[in-house]
């Protein structure tokens, strides 16, 4: 089967980390690239996160350094749900990769340029990058198939009341994107919500027995301990954002999904960074992004324990 070609940018973190290696073991995609945003953690550390991951994965991809802050605002760093690399447990893992010279924008663009098939693009941190590149090459736009992103929410957020951290990080960059015209799919704290992971799947991924799934089931232990002690609602599970974006590449009819419009708040005290999704077509605007809101959620888990397994 004709492989998707993609250019994935991220911030590690850890469901950043469990998205690559969904985007690597599935072998469902020709990654030209990684890029790296600032958001979970400062550009340095998301960087040399992103570079420690591919190397355990076995992942020899070209990565590019992305902005070091949004395009107008200073840089919102979550450590609640990280930790203070990161990425907490992949300090013991030695990175082989280096990144490029080039900067994302130009790393995107000269991939993008050279490329006889559109590419898409997934984005799983604040929007930084993405936005940077179409303002610096709005002649490339159309060599874009889709952007699957995480990030926002129909009726929530996780930053504020309204705004979910992705989009609130850099709302500025979130709303060019979503006014790109490009073809959108937005999994949102809708669907992310849905995709849980509990105790009983950690120990599905460590007893895959190689080093990635160890390395997933050690990540996610960490990464639990935050939604257990704040998303009680979860019983228990931890919410596994960003392979939602990849996942509905690979196989959307696992996914429930609607076609809105959607907008971004800039300036709102209570609502900056809220993605204001028409779920009811009240303004009857043309939808410009297909967002998800369920997922069949032990299909999920069973297509990452299935990428690990083809990971070292
Ligand atoms: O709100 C969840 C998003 O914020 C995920 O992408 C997570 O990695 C953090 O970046
Ligand atoms: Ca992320």
């Amino acid at each position: 089967m004709k492989k998707i070609p993609v250019i994935i940018d991220c911030d590690p973190g850890h469901d950043d980390a469990l998205m690559l290696m969904l985007a690597f073991g599935s072998g469902v995609f020709d990654i030209k690239a990684v890029t790296t945003s600032a958001g979970n953690q400062t550009q340095d550390k998301t960087l040399a996160n992103t570079l420690k991951i591919l190397s355990l994965i076995g992942a020899n991809v070209p990565v590019y350094r992305g902005a070091e802050t949004p395009l107008f605002r200073n840089l919102v760093i979550d450590e609640n749900v990280h930790g203070e690399s990161g990425l907490h447990g992949v300090e013991f893992i030695e990175a082989t990769l280096q990144a490029e010279n080039q900067t994302a924008v130009e790393g995107i663009a000269t991939i993008i340029s050279e490329s006889k098939e559109k590419i898409t693009i997934v984005p799983t941190g604040p929007l930084t990058n993405i936005a940077a590149f179409l303002l610096a090459f709005p002649n490339l736009k159309n060599r874009i198939e889709r952007i699957s992103l995480m990030g926002g929410g129909i009726f929530r957020g996780n930053m504020t009341p309204l705004a979910e951290f992705n989009i609130y990080a850099d709302p500025e960059a979130a709303s060019i994107v979503f006014k790109s015209g490009i073809p959108i799919t937005m999994c949102g704290l809708d669907v992310t919500h849905k995709a849980v992971v509990y105790q009983k799947d950690i120990d599905l991924f460590r007893a895959i027995g190689n080093k990635s799934g160890q390395a997933a089931a050690g990540f996610l232990e960490f990464y639990s301990v935050f939604y257990r002690e704040n998303r009680v609602e979860l019983e228990g599970g931890a919410a596994l954002h960003d392979p939602c974006a990849i996942a509905w590449l690979i196989n959307p009819d696992m996914f429930t999904s609607k076609f809105c419009y959607v907008e971004v708040e800039t300036k709102g005290e209570l609502t900056s960074g809220a993605t204001v999704v028409d779920f009811y077509n009240v303004l009857n605007r043309k939808p410009n992004a297909e967002v998800c809101y369920d997922i069949k959620r032990d299909e999920f888990i069973e297509m990452l324990a299935a990428a690990i397994k083809n990971l070292p």
